[in-house]
């Protein structure tokens, strides 16, 4: 529900967010603390609940960034991957899942709407030595009732086994197509010829959240299981078996 109220929020408080955000000291503080995060990840402390909660304050925008139940059943699905992984909506979870595939050597493709987010990331990617992130600048477009990222020009593999939809954050300025939300990923993917193995949805008890589980069950045969969770919902999103 946050994350709904936020795609109503008008671009000056965002933009206020943002700076907060950007402010040279806090950013000096929460570096330091999430370089020593990512150190103490590296020489094989556990993510737990009291780590991945503290990278979160490190991290530093928590109001926009994945919840805790989220980012832990991120690090648990990609502990068993073996395939590159997408990511729809860049921040925490990038470093997150960057960090965890280190281990598996395994390719994170980040699509990221926001051009200086992403420079943000970026940097943040860049001074942690995290290299296993392809993190791409993809505007959101109109596809024709839904808008997604435009992926039209850039490389991606043609398979993920793995994805992680946390993104993109569709605003009302798209008129009727914000309400259709991040239905886009499995349309656009599939108009690319890549194919897709499961999906971990966030904000998944969000309004527009249940029209899009329809479509996704309904267009491409995919069902979902709902993970509640006091810090925010979320859903495991897989192809249709007996299971569901
Ligand atoms: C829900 S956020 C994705 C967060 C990311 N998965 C994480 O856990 O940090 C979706 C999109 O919102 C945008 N965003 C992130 N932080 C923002 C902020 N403080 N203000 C406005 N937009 C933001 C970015 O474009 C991001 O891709």
């Amino acid at each position: 529900m946050l994350k709904y109220i936020k795609s109503r929020i008008p671009a000056p408080l965002k933009q206020t967010v943002r700076q907060t955000l950007l402010d040279p000291i806090q950013r000096k503080v929460g570096d330091w603390h999430l370089k020593r995060s990512v150190q103490a990840f590296r020489s094989g402390r556990a993510l737990d609940r009291d780590f991945i909660e503290n990278f979160r304050r490190a991290w530093g925008n928590e109001g926009f960034s994945a919840d805790a139940t989220y980012i832990s059943e991120t690090v648990s699905r990609i502990e068993r991957c073996n395939t590159p992984i997408l990511e729809c909506g860049s921040g925490i979870t990038t470093l997150v899942a960057a960090l965890v595939g280190e281990r598996r050597n395994l390719t994170i493709w980040s699509l990221e709407q926001d051009s200086e987010w992403a420079d943000f990331v970026g940097r943040r990617l860049k001074k942690n030595n995290i290299r296993n992130v392809e993190l791409k600048h993809t505007p959101l477009r109109s596809y024709g009732g839904f808008v997604w990222y435009d992926i039209e020009k850039i490389e991606l593999p043609n398979y993920f086994e793995f994805v992680l939809c946390d993104g993109p954050a569709v605003f009302d300025v798209w008129g009727a197509a914000h309400a259709q939300w991040r239905y886009g990923l499995l349309p656009a993917l599939a108009d690319r010829g890549a194919k897709v193995g499961d999906i971990l949805l966030d904000d998944a008890t969000e309004p527009r959240a249940a029209n899009l589980l329809r479509r996704w069950r309904q267009e491409y045969g995919m069902g979902h299981r709902l993970i509640r969770a006091a810090d925010g919902d979320c859903a495991f999103v897989s192809r249709m078996t007996s299971r569901h």
